[in-house]
């Protein structure tokens, strides 16, 4: 029987490696995002692809989410915790609370949420999965970043957590760290650092790489070839653990 997986977030950027590479191994693909048009796009490119608007924010819509995700792939073996925002670059005294309950809620409550409603459905696979994205951001503190670094940090926590609770059920939580990820959301965030920093977008690109043993951005088709490897029975043995993915980062 196919894997039958639900990835949160999964319209564009990381999340749309992940539907693309678990698709390509032969999975059963379940995807919501907040963005419709961006929807409709991957459903093109991928048929037999399932998805769903979903605003990771809202738990109502998270509630509906889960639900509907597991009646149309006929239950889950694998849960994908993508989503994740990356707030605004500013010192903590200077960051908007308003902002910072946004960037809580979207990279851990609604993890929480989907999680615990995927959990009984998980419980009834042969071999169930957890994957969640964290960060480099949860594992070094980053300034200007609280929000981001704070709920990176606690996914890890939740991932460990989650291990220890579900392994009795055969199911396994791993986390995912990426350094820099090639693509749009990494230029915002540089451009970010530029503005705070008073230092050109060179400059900043040059000190993120400077920090790192292998100096280039990361592939996001390498970080879904991870996934699904984590996702195989070949990592069968491999819970409760953080994998980076950043090119040996040796800071923020
Ligand atoms: N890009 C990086 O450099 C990088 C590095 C480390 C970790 N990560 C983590 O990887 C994950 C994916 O990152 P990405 O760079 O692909 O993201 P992204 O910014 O490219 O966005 C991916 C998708 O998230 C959707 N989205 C945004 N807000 C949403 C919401 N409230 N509800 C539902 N969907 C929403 C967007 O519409 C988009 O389709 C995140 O958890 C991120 O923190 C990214």
């Amino acid at each position: 029987m196919p894997q039958r997986v639900l990835i949160t977030a999964g319209a564009a950027g990381i999340g749309r490696e992940f539907a693309r590479a678990f698709t390509a191994a032969g999975a059963k693909v379940f995807v919501c995002d907040i963005d419709t048009h961006a929807l409709e796009a991957i459903a093109k490119e991928i048929p037999g692809l399932l998805t769903r608007p979903c605003d990771m924010a809202r738990r109502a819509e998270i509630e509906a989410m889960v639900g509907d995700a597991v009646a149309r792939l006929g239950g889950l073996d694998v849960l994908i915790n993508n989503a994740g925002i990356a707030g605004m670059t500013l010192p903590v005294a200077d960051y908007p609370p308003d902002d910072w309950d946004k960037v809580i809620a979207v990279n851990l409550t609604g993890m929480f949420d989907v999680t615990r409603l995927a959990i009984p459905h998980l419980k009834q696979s042969a071999a169930g999965v957890i994957i969640n994205m964290s960060s480099i951001a949860g594992r070094y503190g980053f300034a200007n970043r609280s929000p981001y670094a704070a709920t990176k940090w606690g996914v890890i926590g939740f991932t460990k957590t989650l291990a220890m609770e579900l392994g009795e059920w055969g199911i396994r939580a791993n986390a995912i760290a990426p350094g820099a990820v090639e693509g749009d959301r990494i230029e915002r965030v540089f451009a970010g650092r530029a503005q705070i920093s008073g230092k050109t977008m060179e400059e900043v690109r040059a000190e993120a790489m400077a920090a790192q043993s292998i100096k280039a951005m990361i592939d996001p088709k390498d970080i879904a070839a991870l996934a699904v490897f984590l996702a195989s029975d070949a990592a069968k043995s491999i819970s409760g653990q953080v994998l980076p993915i950043d090119n040996d980062r040796q800071r923020a």
